[in-house]
């Protein structure tokens, strides 16, 4: 039988051989090749650092906001630079049917879920005594109820698949608690809550559920901080800085991948030391 490419010479042979090894590599080496992850709130902040991190290895990227907007396509445009497929999608994650709509649309267009990272969130600080119940009522639902949402959605085709990790961004406030933010600070230690409790229903069907604390992370949401409420955190902070969307996207990339296969129920603190 004629074989179907012929060498000329042995020099073009080991090119060939060394063009193969290369893709190889690169295949071999992406952690999430094929992989479809959803991330909420991923517009812009910490939420576009990880899903341009987990597409930067490999995974497909279904991500939402509350409107696609100029700031949303170009995030879309920039994960698809890597290579991935790469959808943006309007939905409001506080709400139930909004949220089952856009995964049902997911699937439709994605095929599957392995990863979803329950990211959006919004801050409407006030001191306990002055506190509206809007405030609160914003906050648990945006923070707390899409979880519940996304989870609920997300869980039936995991479980389909006997696979997926689920990952809440939750806060270092959610763990020791902060005057002026018992709403956001309830939401978040209520993220912990819920995923160490979908760790413990759906281990069994090989889904994972992990919580990440971030401390003080440089983004739209800290730069409306004073400069003195800016001080006082890095005064707490033993790495003396504040934290990049980045690096909380290297510790989900962890989680969202079989780097941590037999981590779950657990929170990991990104937050330069400040919580021990
Ligand atoms: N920045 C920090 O220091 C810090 C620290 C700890 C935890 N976090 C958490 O990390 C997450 C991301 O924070 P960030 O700093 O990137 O904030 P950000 O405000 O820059 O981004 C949040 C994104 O969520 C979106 N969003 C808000 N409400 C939504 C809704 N109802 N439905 C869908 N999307 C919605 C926003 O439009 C925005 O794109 C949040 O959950 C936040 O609480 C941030």
């Amino acid at each position: 039988m004629k074989p179907d490419v012929i060498f000329e010479s042995s020099e073009c042979h080991s090119l060939a051989n060394r063009h193969t090894d290369t893709t190889l590599r690169n295949k071999i080496m992406k952690l999430l090749e094929g992989k479809v992850a959803i991330v909420t709130g991923a517009a812009r902040g910490i939420g576009k650092a990880i899903a341009l991190k987990l597409a930067s290895e490999g995974a497909n990227i279904a991500f939402t906001d509350l409107v696609i907007d100029e700031n949303g396509i170009n995030t879309q445009n920039e994960i698809e630079a890597l290579g991935v497929k790469a959808k943006g999608y309007a939905s409001n994650a506080a709400l139930y049917d909004d949220t089952h709509t856009v995964v049902d649309q997911i699937v439709k267009d994605f095929g599957r879920v392995d990863i979803l990272v329950n990211n959006a969130g919004i801050t409407k600080d006030g001191l306990m005594m002055r506190m509206t119940e809007l405030q609160w009522d914003a906050v648990i639902n945006v923070n707390l109820k899409s979880a519940f949402n996304f989870i609920h959605a997300v869980t039936p085709v995991m479980m389909k698949q006997k696979s997926g990790s689920i990952i809440n961004m939750s806060s270092v406030v959610g763990v020791s608690g902060n005057a002026g933010q018992a709403n956001y600070s309830a939401s978040k230690a209520g993220m912990i809550g819920l995923a160490k409790s979908v760790a413990k229903e759906f281990g069994s069907r090989g889904i994972r559920a992990n919580a990440i604390a971030p401390g003080f992370i440089e983004t739209e949401m800290t730069h409306a901080l004073t400069d003195e409420q800016r001080a006082k955190w890095s005064e707490l902070i033993p790495l003396r800085r504040g934290g990049s969307p980045e690096e909380v996207a290297k510790v989900t990339l962890f989680l969202a991948s079989d780097l941590s296969s037999y981590v779950s129920g657990q929170v990991i603190n990104v937050c330069g030391g400040m919580n021990t």
